[in-house]
């Protein structure tokens, strides 16, 4: 008997199956009621008293081994089997992974999307800029407060060296070097000298946009205001005109879109008025032409600009501008979709 005990301990160490039938078909010859080690069980009783101990033991480890063994082939069928079924044969064996593009870079797209559908081409112009072109040539008169160090980051040992405030200084960029008909939109970094927080930060991007021709009118400009509002924001999207002052154009307005988040009902993202400020516009003053070589007799024409932090606010309901430059993965992968 003590042979058999250990052939068999053997033998189920040895034991292998495939599938499930296997190891039921397994469990059954050895731990069955009819099973082999049952078997052995019956026998015990004509076993000799002085070998009932280490007989009792060997039994008992056959037992535990062959209860053991039948466990074990099973959990390894269930690993195997969930292996088999996470395994996606169509995945390459690349990394999935390949980052999202910014919600300013997809909303600054959909604008020059937008401008470029109407003829407008993109201009570019230097982020480090002197006096002249953010501010001599636009108007601006010598003690003008924009031209104060708390708005501009000069550099000090050269004051005629300054960070552009704001991307109108592209236009002068572009009239200066180019005779009409122009009809560009100019997107770029500004750089303002404020405190960060939620509402303001030291640098933010706008979009410029210019058409100097014969015979523009305001009312092209607000063709174009209302053909820009709806495709961003929808069809049902309606603009107000406010009159303002900027030092380059005459007259000049800042418009306001019916609140895209509550419908122009009110509600406390439009304080209540039904309506937000999107951007500043007007006819181009004479003065600027005339100051850029163009001839404010023959040319007239409409700019307008925009913050795109502000656009990208409305339509993401950003509402702490931070977010934008702290590269927070968390954040900029909520934007993976909108492209
Ligand atoms: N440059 C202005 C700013 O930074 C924005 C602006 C207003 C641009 C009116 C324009 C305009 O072209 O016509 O606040």
């Amino acid at each position: 008997m003590i042979n058999k005990i250990k052939n068999l301990i053997v033998e189920i160490e040895d034991c292998k199956a495939s599938s499930l039938e296997d190891i039921e078909a397994l469990r059954i010859k050895y731990l069955s009621k009819k099973g082999e080690i049952s078997q052995l069980m019956a026998d015990f009783r004509n076993v000799a008293q002085e070998e009932k101990k280490q007989i009792g033991q060997m039994l008992n480890e056959l037992k535990e081994k062959a209860t053991n063994k039948i466990n074990d082939l099973k959990e390894q069928h269930k690993s195997l089997d969930n292996v088999v079924q996470d395994i996606d044969l169509t995945k390459t064996s690349y990394p999935e992974y390949i980052g999202t593009r910014h919600p300013l870079s997809i909303v600054k797209d959909e604008i020059i999307d937008i401008f470029s559908r109407l003829g407008f081409s993109i201009a570019e112009g230097p982020e480090i800029e002197d006096d002249w072109h953010v501010f001599g040539s636009l108007n601006f008169a010598e003690d003008h407060p924009a031209r104060d160090m708390q708005d501009t980051f000069f550099i000090q040992s050269q004051p005629d060296v300054i960070l552009r405030t704001h991307t109108s200084s592209v236009q002068t960029r572009v009239m200066e070097s180019t005779q009409p008909p122009i009809r560009i939109i100019c997107p770029g970094r500004v750089y303002r000298n404020e405190a960060i927080s939620y509402r303001a930060h030291c640098f933010f991007h706008q979009v410029e946009a210019l058409y100097v021709d014969k015979n523009v009118s305001f009312a092209d400009l607000k063709q174009v205001l209302l053909f820009f509002a709806k495709e961003m924001f929808g069809a049902d999207t309606q603009i107000r005109l406010r009159p303002s002052y900027f030092p380059f154009t005459e007259p000049s307005a800042e418009m306001d879109i019916s609140c895209n988040i509550c419908g122009g009902k009110g509600c406390p993202f439009c304080k209540h008025t039904g309506w937000v400020e999107i951007l500043g516009c007007g006819m181009v003053d004479p003065n600027v032409l005339e100051a850029n070589g163009i001839d404010s007799k023959v040319y007239s024409g409409y700019a307008l600009g925009m913050g795109i932090e502000r656009i990208t606010n409305l339509k993401y309901r950003v509402k702490d501008l931070r977010l934008f430059s702290e590269n927070d993965i968390r954040f900029l992968d909520q934007f993976e979709s909108a492209h």
